[in-house]
């Protein structure tokens, strides 16, 4: 494997599972320190156990990314234990199916202060020390539910689609400093968050994002999506930047 990324450091949110993990790992593979945040504090013990065994420098701690004094901490915590930042991955993310009569404002607060709200206290807390050294990069984590309305996930649907033009606004106001930051969006990726997006008997709209990829059944692993991020982060994209790249395999043509 190449490794892009020696001696750089690397901020995953979300590392406890799924497609943060998975970035972490590919990240650590291709020579990164990484340092792993989630709110699952078990999620990132087994996540720094998969790191090390495999030979990475890795380390982490527990944060909610709602709470911006929690995501200083943990990127003061990275730059004390690595000695700067690189590249900022924001996976962290809730989300599922519900009817739309059926979810309540504390649903609606919970899934815009994670995948909105995280992004953007990482972002802040991030930006002095992306921009302290050369290649600063962020990518954040949007959904084929970013690029079109998705009945039964509208809080999911508008927060995605929300991180989308953070990202570009952000990567707008710093490109003149050398920062990049793209977006991701995925359709379906075989991760624990999948057991909330099963349609359900009482819902009469076909749900075509995640059910309907053109080869029926298929399903990114969240390796794939890692290998995807690291690209974005890699100076092999160096003329990507405010981008949104489908990671769908094809649902949205
Ligand atoms: N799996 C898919 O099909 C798919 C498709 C499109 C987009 N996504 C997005 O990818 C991202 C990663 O999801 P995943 O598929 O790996 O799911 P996942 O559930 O495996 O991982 C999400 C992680 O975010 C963590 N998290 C939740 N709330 C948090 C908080 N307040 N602070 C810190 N961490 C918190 C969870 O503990 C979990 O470890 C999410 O933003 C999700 O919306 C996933």
């Amino acid at each position: 494997m190449d490794a892009r990324f020696t001696d750089r450091v690397v901020f995953v949110t979300g590392g406890g599972s799924g497609i943060g993990r998975a970035t972490a790992q590919r990240f650590a593979a291709e020579g990164a320190k990484v340092f792993v945040v989630d709110v699952n504090r078990e999620g990132i013990g087994e996540t720094l156990a998969l790191l090390r065994q495999a030979g990475g420098t890795a380390a982490g701690d527990a944060c909610d990314v709602r709470s911006a004094e929690a995501v200083r901490a943990a990127v003061a915590e990275t730059v004390a234990t690595f000695g700067g930042l690189d590249v900022l991955v924001n996976a962290a993310g809730i989300g599922g199916f519900a009817r739309f009569e059926e979810i309540t404002a504390a649903d609606y607060a919970r899934t815009m202060g994670v995948n909105v709200g995280g992004a953007f206290h990482t972002m802040q807390a991030a930006m002095t020390h992306l921009l302290a050294r050369p290649g600063g990069n962020i990518v954040n984590i949007a959904s084929t539910a970013a690029m079109r309305g998705t009945a039964y996930a509208a809080v999911y649907s508008a927060s995605k689609a929300a991180i989308v033009n953070l990202t570009r606004s952000v990567a707008l106001e710093f490109a003149s400093r050398g920062l990049r930051a793209n977006c991701i969006a995925p359709g379906g990726v075989r991760t624990p968050i999948l057991r909330n997006f099963m349609p359900r008997g009482d819902f009469e709209q076909l749900l075509i994002d995640y059910t309907r990829p053109p080869v029926p059944g298929a399903f990114a692993e969240p390796g794939d999506i890692g290998a995807a991020i690291a690209f974005l982060a890699s100076d092999d994209a160096r003329v990507i930047n405010g981008a949104v790249l489908l990671a769908d395999m094809g649902t949205l043509a």
